[in-house]
């Protein structure tokens, strides 16, 4: 791909990029809506990747294009980069600029042609890995020597304050951090990492990616209300953030919300949820695979009944996938519709999958996307070349 991007580069902009950098979408294993609550997330970085033919310029004028997106190049000036001011794609890789120069970095301008294979409205991180690639990008070219989890952090800030939407770290850091055959376990509230070795194909099993291709319209605001529901209960609670009440209080802490039925949802997801990705980081250290299944059919209940935010087309394909023999099986990301994932034995795949469409077609829904996830590398450098190299 890194060549084709290159050369369409150079069809834009009339010579060849100074290089070419990859970011991939992320699919979660576990640990979800913790990051703003301060907790543990489990992603892994998919196959699928934004691409980014990138080179500087010194004028103070960005220039972004796009595969993915009819309409011809974009050009902006970097000190007309405004927040709030963009609702379109453009807005994330001019946030991820803005928020370099708003944080002192010395960023002149730059062309951009950017095509990617992650799936957008699907709850693959698409943004994050349009955000990632651009910021990696030009922290190379213009020798920026920031640390990924900065890169992160930048990237998060762009989409926070730049784009508007009040997302954690999780999905940058995915793109930015992940290992090829692993699976990250971050501790959101200092960024700091392990890398837990995933190979599903060396214990004969599958991880099916459910995309249902349903995004319910009310979910931007939904997610706002569950942060602000959680940060109620953190402040009801007294503590910073949902992420300092042990599991082992958990019980005493909901007897104390008394009577606000709704926080107490949303904080016995929040904490039975860092407590799952703790027992599935120990599951797999002990190369019990299979025995993450029941931990991720518990998260998805939770989700469903105490965080409210799953949808029909996400319960039918995880009800399925389980009634056609998958170990586990959750809903992952933001919720109200994207993605679910499957744990299925490799032999199987063809018995979930069919099961999958059958149901999807019987309910009078969309046909699901499916596909088998594989943990892949983080975002990196592709090549060096201009089209000449
Ligand atoms: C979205 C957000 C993440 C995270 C997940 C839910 O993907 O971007 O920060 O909150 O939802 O786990």
């Amino acid at each position: 791909m890194s060549e084709a991007v290159a050369e369409r580069f150079e069809e834009l902009y009339g010579t060849g990029p100074e290089g070419v950098w990859a970011a991939p979408g992320r699919v979660n294993l576990i640990g979800e809506h913790t990051d703003y609550n301060d907790g543990f997330v489990m992603p892994f970085a998919l196959p699928h990747t934004a691409v980014a033919a990138v080179s500087r310029r010194t004028d103070g004028v960005l220039r972004l294009h796009s595969a993915d997106v009819e309409g011809g190049v974009v050009e902006l000036r970097l000190d007309d980069l405004t927040p709030g001011t963009d609702r379109n794609w453009t807005a994330y890789p001019a946030g991820v600029v803005w928020a370099l120069r708003e944080a002192g970095h010395p960023v002149t301008g730059a062309d951009v042609h950017l095509a990617s294979t992650v799936p957008t409205g699907a709850g693959l991180s698409s943004s994050a890995a349009l955000e990632v690639v651009v910021a990696l990008a030009l922290d190379d070219l213009y020798e920026l020597g920031l640390q990924r989890w900065q890169l992160a952090r930048l990237c998060q800030r762009a989409e926070n304050v730049y784009v508007g939407a009040p997302t954690g770290i999780m999905d940058q850091t995915a793109s930015a951090c992940c290992e090829d055959g692993h699976a990250l376990f971050l501790d959101t509230r200092d960024l700091s990492q392990q890398q837990i070795p995933f190979d599903l194909a060396a214990s004969g099993l599958r991880l099916l990616v459910v995309d249902t291709r349903v995004k319910h319209s009310h979910s931007e605001g939904e997610y706002g209300k569950r942060r602000a529901g959680c940060e109620k209960g953190a402040a009801l609670l007294g503590v910073d953030a949902l992420r300092d009440v042990p599991h082992g209080e958990l019980d005493a802490a909901l007897a104390r919300l008394g009577d606000e039925e709704e926080v107490v949802r949303l904080v016995r997801h929040i904490v039975t949820e860092n407590e799952r990705v703790e027992r599935v980081v120990a599951l797999l250290r002990a190369g019990e695979i299979r025995a993450i299944g029941p931990v991720l059919v518990e998260g998805h209940a939770s989700l469903r009944d105490d965080f409210r935010i799953s949808c029909p087309e996400l319960d039918l394909a995880v009800d399925t996938a389980l009634a056609a023999g998958a170990l586990g099986a959750r809903m992952t990301g933001g919720g109200f519709g994207g993605s679910a994932i499957a744990l299925v034995e490799a032999a199987d795949v063809d018995t979930v999958t069919k099961a999958l469409q059958e149901a999807f077609a019987a309910a009078g829904f969309t046909a699901p996307r499916l596909f088998e996830a594989v943990p892949a590398p983080g975002a990196r450098r592709l090549n060096r070349a201009s089209s000449s190299a």
